[in-house]
């Protein structure tokens, strides 16, 4: 059985493969996501080491000028994807979005670095390490202009996960009177009742022109944008992908970057708090623009073990919440807290479980001491494609497959948990 999925995965990550990058899925996203090649990377490295590092460098390769990474990048037109490059007008070469997504991929090369020989990595990472530093440097002044040691998204899609309640009362406040007609293809590849509705696409659409109309740019973005909300899994994912970048800058005797990198953690460390809703005890986005909590968990505070910061109690209330969600849902970690009342188990990231998200909140429990929880989340993940096959994402309550097939991403996960010691090691 474990062989049989073992060689679909391979398969997968394979057909997916468009020479250099990775898919998340034909038809659906048929383009390079951000995130979705950290994963795929990770995947690849478990059976073609020169892949993987060809993976994270198609990449980084649409890095912009000013260092943001994009989070979809069109390497060849496809009418079956909206929107499409000439929605976005960003004027990029390779075209591309103009929102970034969460770094895993610094995180995903520090594995493949360490877990390889030397003198494959060392010359490929000294010419990956300059181009991370910018995108990371970005990060931190782009999106966290006021150095408050917690990093802002500009869109929902810069999170990764697209729909989540957190996002519905600062998307209430955005203006959609400009956005006249469209035609989305996306649930003409997927039930609709797992997407997005159209009241978030409107909004998507209008946030992304309002950027577009001021020329992308980051200032104006951050001082205007129509969104603007701290996002714990961005924050968090940040926090880690520094730490990952201040090993590789000690292994490449690069020590101004490596105290440059040292001051981004301490920042975060610190800021992390600010995202501690002392009424729903767990760690949960804030709109910069109003102040307000969002009043809901997601799995994201679950990643507050893989960004290592100081939890002291707090550990053991974030284990409360996980073990409430695993009651109540069948299978863990569902991506939205399951006794809210927006909670939806099939509709993308109002409830499902996330295969991505499980490998890395697992991650972070097996490092902070909590390797049985680790065992369960990664359990359940195996279960779900043992059971369902290599969806984009799975029903937290019946396990049943969701959104796109074939997906890279659980794929890669896969792979990268029945690996070797060293692969389990891969981002621990
Ligand atoms: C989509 O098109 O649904 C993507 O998530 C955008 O990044």
């Amino acid at each position: 059985m474990t062989m049989d999925l073992d060689a679909q995965a391979v398969g997968i990550l394979r057909d997916n493969d468009r020479g250099g990058y990775t898919v998340p899925t034909s038809g659906l996203y048929p383009y390079q996501w951000n995130w979705d090649s950290a994963f795929a990377a990770l995947g690849f490295a478990t059976f073609d080491r020169d892949r993987a590092w060809r993976e994270l460098e198609d990449l980084i390769s649409a890095q912009w000028s000013d260092g943001m990474v994009p989070h979809i990048i069109f390497w060849q037109s496809d009418p079956g994807y909206f929107p499409g490059p000439e929605v976005w007008g960003t004027k990029a070469a390779p075209p591309s979005s103009g929102y970034s997504q969460p770094p895993v991929a610094t995180t995903a090369l520090r594995w493949l670095f360490e877990s390889g020989p030397q003198a494959e990595g060392e010359p490929r990472l000294r010419a990956l390490f300059p181009q991370l530093l910018r995108w990371h440097r970005w990060l931190h002044t782009a999106r966290d202009p006021d150095r408050l040691g917690i990093i802002a998204i500009a869109h929902p899609w810069e999170s990764g996960r697209d729909n989540l309640p957190d996002w519905d009362l600062p998307m209430a406040q955005v203006d959609i009177s400009g956005v006249g007609e469209y035609h989305r293809r996306d649930t003409a590849h997927v039930e609709a009742a797992m997407r997005p509705q159209k009241a978030d696409y409107d909004r998507y659409l209008a946030i992304i022109y309002f950027a577009r109309d001021h020329g992308w740019d980051a200032e104006t973005i951050a001082k205007q944008g129509p969104f603007w909300v701290a996002d714990v899994g961005m924050t968090a994912i940040l926090l880690r992908a520094d730490r990952d970048l201040l090993a590789l800058a000690q292994s490449l005797g690069e020590p101004a970057a490596a105290a440059e990198i040292s001051g981004w953690i301490e920042r975060a460390e610190a800021g992390f708090d600010r995202l501690w809703h002392p009424d729903l005890q767990a760690y949960c986005s804030l709109d910069l623009r109003t102040g307000r909590r969002a009043d809901g968990i997601t799995s994201a505070t679950m990643l507050a073990f893989y960004a290592g910061v100081p939890l002291g109690d707090r550990a053991g209330l974030l284990h409360g919440h996980l073990e409430r969600w695993w009651h109540k849902a069948r299978y863990g970690v569902p991506s939205f807290d399951p006794d809210h009342r927006a909670f939806d188990s099939i509709r993308y990231w109002r409830g499902p479980v996330w295969p991505n998200m499980n490998f890395l909140i697992a991650r972070g429990l097996a490092d902070s001491g909590h390797g049985d929880l680790a065992a369960r989340v990664d359990g359940d993940t195996r279960a779900l494609i043992e059971t369902s096959g290599f969806f984009e994402y799975f029903c937290s309550r019946t396990g049943r497959g969701c959104g796109g097939t074939d997906f890279s991403w659980t794929a890669a996960v896969w792979l990268a948990l029945g690996a070797s010691g060293d692969a389990r090691r891969s981002v621990a």
